[in-house]
């Protein structure tokens, strides 16, 4: 494409009103996917917009591998984004800073501004609606969470009316992709993140994604505007996907279940709170959100009177993400074009956050015990200490010197499954603590016991 292409297409209908100028930062996987989206539905956009939309600067690091933007290229953002005749900015660079400082100074010049960026959006989302209220400008962000998946508007509009009481789901692709083959081909997690790799679905550093900080941002933005209250990061109990095991996955296929990393935001408890988290854990085979393979995402949304609503599609991608990035220009435009702005941000419900010890939750211990008489009883004893209500047991007897016993629990709160656990560990009729995983049910009934 020749910078010349961006000579943008007469629109089909008539559009009179003047350009909606768009500068954008960043050109790469997403960035890319935007700019030929923008050209090659010129015209359609045009129409559905009521007035052209056109490119006028693209900020990049290295503007040598961008030469079909030609003078369009500026490695110069901060100017940029200020530039009198700019009136949207779409952010596709990622990161803290100095992305923050730069989207800060385009909504305080009452630039509108489309970004995908999730880390920023968990760590300083109020710091950007702030900046966004005082100029009067729109901030977008659909394309932060679930890559194509049409989510956070649905949640910030369509559900405006109902109480949502769960968002649970699969946001992130690699980790998915990874337990999906693990499951698959029994792979160990070693084995199966090598293949993530090769294929090009796992960075070369991994951990953002198979740590769990990548769900962890998208909790925090998906529990904010489910629940009307602030969510950040820093709220969200985070554990990532390196210690699942191929004994976890036989275990969970065992129980009829399957190992997903969830991330699940619940609104929990007298007084009123919410719980942000994200870590692996079985769900029903039978569960729709088990039935999401490979790098596709899916998020399972409870409310009061809508009831369960199931969100399904690619998480990630250039050109599925650069769909939820237009989506969002085309409604900022449409709404400079008619002298409006979208929702605000809305955080009244000021809920405190659950801490982790105290959500209720279910677990699965496999244990290698010794195989001799009483060793149920200690077990059980060891539950019932923490007030722990067994829901199921099976043992697998050995060969004289240990045996496999799987305990299922009832609900009850992290802190006194955890201490469980812990105890257990100690004991002497204990030869090894094998596999420690949550159990969720997800609004559906099915899990042994
Ligand atoms: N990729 C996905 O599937 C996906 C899905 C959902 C959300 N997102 C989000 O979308 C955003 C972009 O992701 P991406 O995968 O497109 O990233 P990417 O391929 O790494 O592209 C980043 C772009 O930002 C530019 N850039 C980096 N630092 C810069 C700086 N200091 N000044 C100016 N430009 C700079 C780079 O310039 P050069 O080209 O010159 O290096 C590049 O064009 C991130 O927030 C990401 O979390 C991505």
């Amino acid at each position: 494409m020749s910078a010349e292409g961006w000579k943008q297409a007469e629109p089909a209908g008539r559009v009179g009103a003047a350009p909606i100028r768009v500068a954008m930062l960043g050109c790469g996987t997403v960035g890319g996917e935007v700019v030929r989206l923008l050209r090659e539905q010129a015209a359609d956009l045009a129409a559905r917009v009521g007035a052209p939309v056109e490119l006028v600067g693209v900020a990049v690091r290295r503007p040598h591998r961008h030469p079909e933007l030609g003078e369009l290229l500026t490695t110069d953002a901060s100017a940029l984004v200020t530039r009198p005749d700019v009136d949207v900015v779409v952010e596709v660079i990622g990161g803290i800073e100095p992305v923050r400082t730069w989207l800060l100074e385009a909504l305080k010049a009452g630039k509108s501004v489309v970004t995908a960026n999730k880390a920023l959006l968990a760590e300083d989302g109020a710091g950007l609606a702030e900046a966004a209220d005082s100029s009067g400008a729109d901030l977008y962000y659909e394309a932060s969470v679930a890559g194509a998946i049409p989510l956070l508007r649905p949640l910030r509009e369509s559900l405006a009316g109902d109480r949502i009481t769960r968002v649970a789901g699969i946001v992130n692709g690699t980790t998915n992709f990874i337990l999906s083959s693990m499951a698959a081909s029994g792979a160990s997690y070693a084995d199966a993140l090598d293949e993530a790799t090769r294929l090009g679905y796992a960075e070369a550093d991994p951990s953002a994604d198979v740590d769990g900080y990548d769900a962890a941002s998208k909790a925090a933005i998906l529990a904010s505007l489910a629940f009307h209250t602030r969510v950040t990061a820093a709220d969200v109990h985070c554990e990532g996907i390196r210690n699942v095991s191929a004994v976890d996955i036989a275990a969970a296929r065992r129980l009829g279940c399957v190992i997903k990393l969830l991330a699940i935001c619940e609104r929990t408890g007298d007084p009123e709170s919410v719980s942000a988290r994200v870590y692996p854990a079985m769900i029903p085979a039978a569960h729709p959100l088990a039935a999401v393979d490979g790098a596709f995402n899916a998020v399972f949304v409870e409310a009061e009177a809508a009831g369960q609503l199931m969100f399904y599609g690619q998480g990630a991608g250039g050109a599925p993400t650069a769909s939820a990035v237009l989506g969002d220009l085309v409604a900022v435009a449409r709404n400079r074009v008619v002298g409006g702005r979208g929702p605000r941000e809305s955080t009244y419900a000021s809920l405190p956050v659950l801490p982790m010890g105290s959500v209720p939750t279910r677990y699965h211990v496999s244990l290698d015990v010794a195989d001799r008489a009483g060793v149920l009883a200690t077990i059980s004893g060891a539950f019932a200490a923490q007030g722990v209500s067994i829901a199921a047991v099976r043992q697998t007897s050995g060969d004289g010197t240990g045996a496999r016993l799987v305990v299922v629990t009832h609900v009850a709160p992290e802190s006194a499954l955890a201490a469980t656990v812990s105890e257990l560990a100690r004991l002497e009729i204990v030869n090894g603590v094998e596999s420690v995983l949550r159990v969720e049910e997800l609004g559906r009934k099915g899990v042994a016991g």
